[in-house]
């Protein structure tokens, strides 16, 4: 059965509604994607206000859903079902999205599926290409930095995962030192164009083991020192390469190994490899991991660009794949502020405790 599902995505700065339909044979088509981006009311400030964005999320999400339903030219009464995202995330943010959500299914009859946000990003490069599972899946985005096994809807094996910060927050830290806009990782892409990136000697993390988790703490300090000093414009662009270089470095280095341990119970008819999240935007990193991919034997798949950062086709995309399943939610779903995607991994090690300084998944 084709299935036509609104998604809904509130969990940062970015309201979102989208129109994806599934077909029976897995097509995948995106009837409209609408994203509101509260950048310019969180610039100010230098990264995201949790209460700004829940209030911004209440006074949009009508509306960005009403215009996600007309570009799709659908009434509600074509919808199979409402997928919105329940965690993680800021979650007064979540609370909106997912609250319009029940509110939708509950007026019009509809299933429910409270939607992991992670989720959605790991089967966010089928929003561009068919990518079978299983797949080896890197997770980069401005709050998780995490490799994982994903063997179909909802079935992800961490192999490793931040002890510190994630990828993105690493960019937009260190931009932030360096002076650029919010946020950062975009604009330290752009400032990068044509430096020197063997300029600045940065710190290597987590050298010495064989495990598959990253640190990006060392660097950020290294980085944000550099910074201090560095105020030529050519010196800044050369700081800049430096830093998107050791980033994808150390992506890149964790990935294969991860390839390496995917390779053991995988055939190679099953080597895939897919970046997803708001990191997976950056070309350089896109252009490190697809030479490894390749050098390993894996094919290599990255969403379409619109589709690395947040998005709402990638909820209603998650969302359906769980209706496909016969998976849905009941109206009592809570929004989460945690929520990860491997539970058991994140229970069992202790490196990953919750809390302010673990890791964010
Ligand atoms: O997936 P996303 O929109 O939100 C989260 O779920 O976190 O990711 C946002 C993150 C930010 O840290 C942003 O700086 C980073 O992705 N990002 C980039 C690029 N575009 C977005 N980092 C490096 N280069 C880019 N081109
Ligand atoms: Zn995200």
């Amino acid at each position: 059965m084709t299935l036509t599902v609104l998604g809904l995505e509130t969990s940062c700065d970015e309201t979102a509604a989208a129109v994806v339909r599934l077909a029976d044979d897995g097509a995948v088509s995106v009837l409209s994607s609408v994203i509101a981006s509260q950048i310019a009311q969180h610039a100010p400030f230098g990264g995201v206000v949790p209460e700004i964005a829940a209030r911004a999320h209440v006074e949009s999400i009508d509306a960005i859903a009403a215009r996600a339903m007309s570009e799709a030219g659908l009434g509600y009464e074509a919808l199979s079902g409402v997928a919105a995202t329940a965690g993680p995330g800021l979650v007064g943010g979540v609370m909106v999205g997912l609250s319009f959500g029940k509110a939708v299914a509950l007026a019009r009859g509809l299933p429910l599926v409270a939607v992991n946000h992670l989720e959605g990003h790991a089967v966010s490069a089928r929003l561009g290409a068919a990518v079978a599972y299983p797949f080896l899946l890197l997770l980069v985005s401005g709050g998780h930095c995490q490799l994982l096994e994903v063997a179909g809807v909802g079935a992800c094996r961490r192999l490793g995962s931040t002890i510190d910060d994630a990828a993105g927050e690493a960019f937009d830290k260190i931009a932030k030192a360096m002076g650029l806009a919010y946020p950062g990782g975009p604009a330290l892409e752009k400032l990068a164009e044509g430096g020197d990136a063997t300029r600045f000697a940065l710190p290597r993390a987590l050298l010495g083991r064989e495990d598959c988790d990253f640190s990006f703490s060392g660097l950020k300090t290294a980085a944000g020192r550099l910074a201090e000093k560095t105020t030529a414009p050519e010196d800044q662009r050369d700081l800049a390469a430096s830093v998107q270089e050791a980033i994808a470095r150390q992506l890149t280095e964790r990935s294969e190994r991860a390839m390496k341990l995917y390779a053991q119970d995988h055939g190679p008819d099953q080597r895939r490899f897919v970046v997803a999240g708001g990191v997976a935007a950056n070309r350089h990193v896109r252009a490190r991991l697809q030479a490894a991919a390749e050098a390993h034997g894996f094919s290599f798949n990255a969403p379409p660009l619109a589709y690395c950062t947040d998005n709402a086709a990638m909820i209603a995309l998650a969302g359906a794949e769980r209706l496909a399943a016969g998976i849905s939610d009941g109206l009592d779903a809570v929004a989460r502020p945690r929520w990860p995607l491997d539970q058991a991994a994140a229970v069992a090690n202790p490196t990953h405790a919750p809390g302010r300084k673990g890791a964010k998944a």
